[in-house]
């Protein structure tokens, strides 16, 4: 059994298939990476998992169990969290304030919320600025408190979507160190990710798609020399 599993995963919205019978799996303790071209479903894989939408076909296993058809609580709730493509933190509230939302999912009480809040700000390296509002934050503090964010809620299996985008060099590399921290913390990580440099050095293996179909899977390297991945990145010669 692995600890997380699509089998046959479909998604149709109207007559596109965004995701086409997709089945993949990652072991406990993994950077998994999800690749592919501009519209290529990764981000509608995550909003699958995660039950954002209603799958069309296929099957959604974590540990084991399938998760498909339940609302978006229970899943966050039994363990997997994720961070948005497009980060919408709540603008007004302080950094500690929107970590702390977070941290409900795992407690009712005011103090345990803010103790996990503060763990993970330090964890994160954003604990001098947790009074800051959140709209104030550069892009780069944006994208590291929305990881916060889905660290608070308690996750084993995280999905990080496009965490690196508009980043500095710098930022970049800070941020690979920090899904690495993450991992050997005991989380296993799905990411998507344009960023070459960051998906081959941190990634166990990869996955890439094409319209919604799998069209390579290996290890970094494998993956990058394969033709169809050369192809569907840069267009037949
Ligand atoms: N809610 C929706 N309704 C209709 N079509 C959608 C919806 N969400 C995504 N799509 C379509 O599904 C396809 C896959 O989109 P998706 O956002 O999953 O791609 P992606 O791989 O995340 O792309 P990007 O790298 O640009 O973020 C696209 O053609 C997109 O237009
Ligand atoms: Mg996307």
């Amino acid at each position: 059994m692995s600890f997380f599993e699509t089998r046959h995963l479909t998604k149709h919205f109207g007559g596109l298939t965004a995701v086409n019978d997709l089945s993949f799996q990652v072991e406990k303790g993994e950077i998994y990476g999800l690749i592919g071209p501009n519209g290529s479903g990764k981000t509608t894989v995550f909003n699958l998992i995660t039950g954002y939408h209603p799958v069309s076909a296929g099957e959604i296993l974590f540990r084991g169990a399938p998760i498909n058809g339940l609302p978006t609580w229970k899943i966050c709730k039994l363990g997997v969290g994720r961070t948005f493509q497009v980060v919408k933190p709540l603008r007004r509230m302080s950094v500690l304030e929107n970590v702390m939302t977070s941290a409900f999912n795992r407690t009712g009480k005011k103090s345990e919320a803010m103790d996990k809040a503060m763990e993970v700000l330090e964890f994160c390296e954003l604990l001098k600025k947790k009074d800051y509002p959140a709209k104030g934050l550069t892009i780069g503090d944006r994208k590291r408190l929305e990881i916060g964010r889905a660290l608070a809620t308690g996750p084993e299996l995280l999905l990080l979507d496009e965490t690196m985008a508009g980043l500095t060099p710098q930022e970049q590399t800070a941020g690979a160190e920090l899904i690495r921290k993450i991992r050997d913390s005991g989380i296993t990580i799905i990411i998507v990710e344009h960023i070459m440099h960051v998906i081959m050095n941190i990634c166990d293996r990869l996955l890439c798609i094409n319209y919604g179909q799998d069209i390579a899977r290996g290890t970094p390297v494998e993956v990058a020399n394969d033709h169809a991945v050369i192809e569907a990145y840069l267009g037949k010669e």
